[in-house]
């Protein structure tokens, strides 16, 4: 029951297009039975009365009356209509927003698919339930209530036996919204299920076809929608049973006029037109409870949905900013680790472990080890993707949880190792994080990322639309946009996390030509596994299982004779071949 009323309360903001819904639909039924009225005067006093102005008069009524009901049906449907979009419209946009409040360990666990059932499906279901229950509620109701007044006024023996179905029926519609909501929910959980599955393989495509998995991947989405449609299959039998016994109920009723009223017809208690108009009007009532029926259903579903879309609206985000927090802005960049560990929200262990070290403003750390070792989660603590398990993480001596998230987030540049362009132009991606920069500024920052002389070979120049008509980046262009984006930025603490390490030779030189300008004068955290890109920093973090192992230079380390230095012989010695193959 809560679900529903949270639902109803998006009505809030629109009460007074829900009023102006009711007050148009009381007016056109207002109209509609005047139109009968009208014509019955007509003939009654114009033509069978020989009064002509009577004739015209009733006529232009006619007319009138036909342009108000028009004009109220218009309104009547408009309003409600405009009633649904708008809550739907709402509710996108809240989920959306509050989406981006979550924090990385949500989306760590949670399925893309799933997400957007939600923001679409569920959402569309609200939808139809603020486009028809409010109407049908107030129209089934009114007329129910109506007739079964006038039904006791006509003979109320008759009346309460012939309604007598009606408590029956409130039972079943009881019973059946609870199984319905029930079965509703599981539709919409596989619906998510199968989005899912479309869009890993729409994302996807590509691998699904180079390792010409397309059989056993249409059998999984095959398993998938079969499923989602024997569970709509069996919501559909249920709603299908339950219009079965509202119909079942409503001839039951009619049998109680046929018996119980003949009875009384013979015993001459009533005569034979009164049971007639009685018959009429209790027919009346059939199709209210039908509505009743599909209200119900509409309602069961829109409370499954509503579940579903409450469930993430009624996340917390872990990662907050705190009240007051320290504006970030004017930070040096002085960047230290104290015993810091850390252990992602859903893993049982830990992937850092006591880490302690400091950066001064304005140098270089490299981070070096194994895959898994823990370079990019160290990295993410800065920014506060995610917070420390223990220790502290401090930025020119203050702890990162006291700043101000955003300004913080903002002064922390980053470049990874997969660049993500939007379907926008090239413009707009390199301002993605100031989308005031002028034309100047953001020439300049591509320029500094050796992105402008390519820029300027495209068809439209930094006008460009990425992906549009088959317009597509190389890996190393959209490294150099990235780097352009974060320069753009002019951040204090720069992450490079593998921004190298999917190109070729060539591209990399000029990603580090641009890279050493984007460095100067910022803290730089730089991942990469070609010892090359590494050597000039000033302090090298050797990590292994989340666990700092070696510090040190470049020299200092050779020095040492440890895991860094068995890679630099290693990778000195896949470079010689090379090399001479080259010359
Ligand atoms: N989002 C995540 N959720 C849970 N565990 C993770 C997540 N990301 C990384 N890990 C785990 O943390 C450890 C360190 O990973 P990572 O920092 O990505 O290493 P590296 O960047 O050095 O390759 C690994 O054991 C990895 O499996
Ligand atoms: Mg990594």
């Amino acid at each position: 029951m809560s679900v529903l009323w949270r639902i109803l309360s998006y009505l809030r903001p629109y009460r007074r297009t829900l009023l102006s819904g009711y007050v148009a639909l009381l007016l056109s039924v207002a109209a509609q039975l005047a139109i009968p009225r009208l014509v019955e005067v007509a003939i009654d006093r114009g033509i069978a009365g020989q009064q002509k102005h009577v004739v015209l008069a009733a006529s232009a009524a006619l007319v009138l009356a036909g342009i108000a009901q028009g004009l109220l049906t218009f309104a009547r449907s408009y309003s409600f209509q405009a009633l649904a979009e708008n809550i739907a419209y709402r509710l996108r946009r809240e989920l959306y927003e509050h989406l981006e409040r979550l924090s990385f360990s949500f989306f760590d666990q949670a399925y893309t698919g799933q997400l957007m059932a939600r923001a679409t499906e569920d959402v569309n279901a609200i939808r139809r339930f603020f486009w028809v229950v409010p109407r049908i509620a107030v129209q089934s109701l009114g007329t129910l209530v109506a007739v079964s007044v006038m039904l006791f006024l006509m003979n109320w023996r008759l009346a309460a036996l012939s309604l007598s179905v009606l408590p029956l029926l409130a039972l079943a519609t009881v019973h059946f919204s609870q199984k319905a909501r029930h079965l509703f929910l599981e539709v919409q959980q596989q619906f998510g299920v199968m989005t899912t599955v479309l869009q890993e393989n729409l994302a996807g495509a590509r691998i699904v076809r180079a390792f010409a998995r397309e059989d056993a991947e249409r059998a999984r989405f095959d398993t998938e929608l079969h499923t989602l449609q024997q569970r709509s299959l069996r919501a559909a039998r249920w709603s299908s049973l339950y219009t079965a016994v509202v119909t079942t109920l409503g001839a039951l009723g009619i049998v109680a006029v046929v018996w119980y009223g003949g009875r009384q017809v013979l015993a001459g208690h009533l005569s034979i037109g009164q049971l007639t108009a009685f018959y009429f009007l209790l027919v009346l009532t059939t199709q209210p409870i039908r509505m009743l029926g599909w209200m119900v259903s509409s309602t069961a579903r829109a409370i499954a949905s509503g579940q579903r879309v409450f469930e993430v609206l009624d996340l917390r985000p872990e990662i907050l900013s705190p009240p007051n927090g320290i504006d970030a802005s004017g930070i040096r960049g002085a960047v230290e680790f104290r015993s810091v560990s850390f252990r992602y929200p859903e893993s049982g262990t830990a992937s850092l472990h006591d880490i302690t070290f400091a950066a001064e403003p304005g140098q270089r750390i490299a981070l070096f080890g194994p895959t898994g070792s823990g370079k990019s989660t160290l990295v993410a603590l800065i920014p506060r993707f995610y917070d420390v398990t223990e220790g502290t993480v401090l930025i020119d001596g203050v702890d990162v949880r006291a700043y101000d998230l955003h300004s913080l987030r903002r002064r922390v540049g980053l470049v990874l190792q997969d660049t993500l362009l939007f379907s926008v132009s090239i413009r707009e991606n390199i301002a993605f994080g100031r989308p005031d920069a002028s034309e100047e500024e953001i020439i300049e920052a591509a320029r500094a990322a050796q992105a402008h002389d390519f820029i300027m070979d495209l068809p439209f120049g930094y006008d460009t639309v990425v992906g549009e008509r088959g317009i597509s980046l190389s890996g190393g262009q959209k490294q150099r946009i990235a780097i352009a984006r974060a320069l753009l930025m002019d951040p204090r603490i720069l992450v490079l996390d593998e921004a190298t390490s999917s190109v070729d030779a060539e591209t990399d030189r000029l990603i580090q030509q641009a890279l050493q300008r984007l460095m100067e004068g910022r803290t730089a955290f730089i991942i990469a596994h070609r010892i090359l890109t590494l050597q000039n920093a000033d302090l090298i973090l050797v990590l292994e299982n989340g666990r700092l192992v070696e510090r040190g230079t470049h020299e200092e380390l050779l020095a040492r004779g440890g895991l860094y230095a068995r890679q630099y012989a290693r990778q000195a010695q896949e470079q010689v071949p090379l090399r001479s193959a080259g010359d």
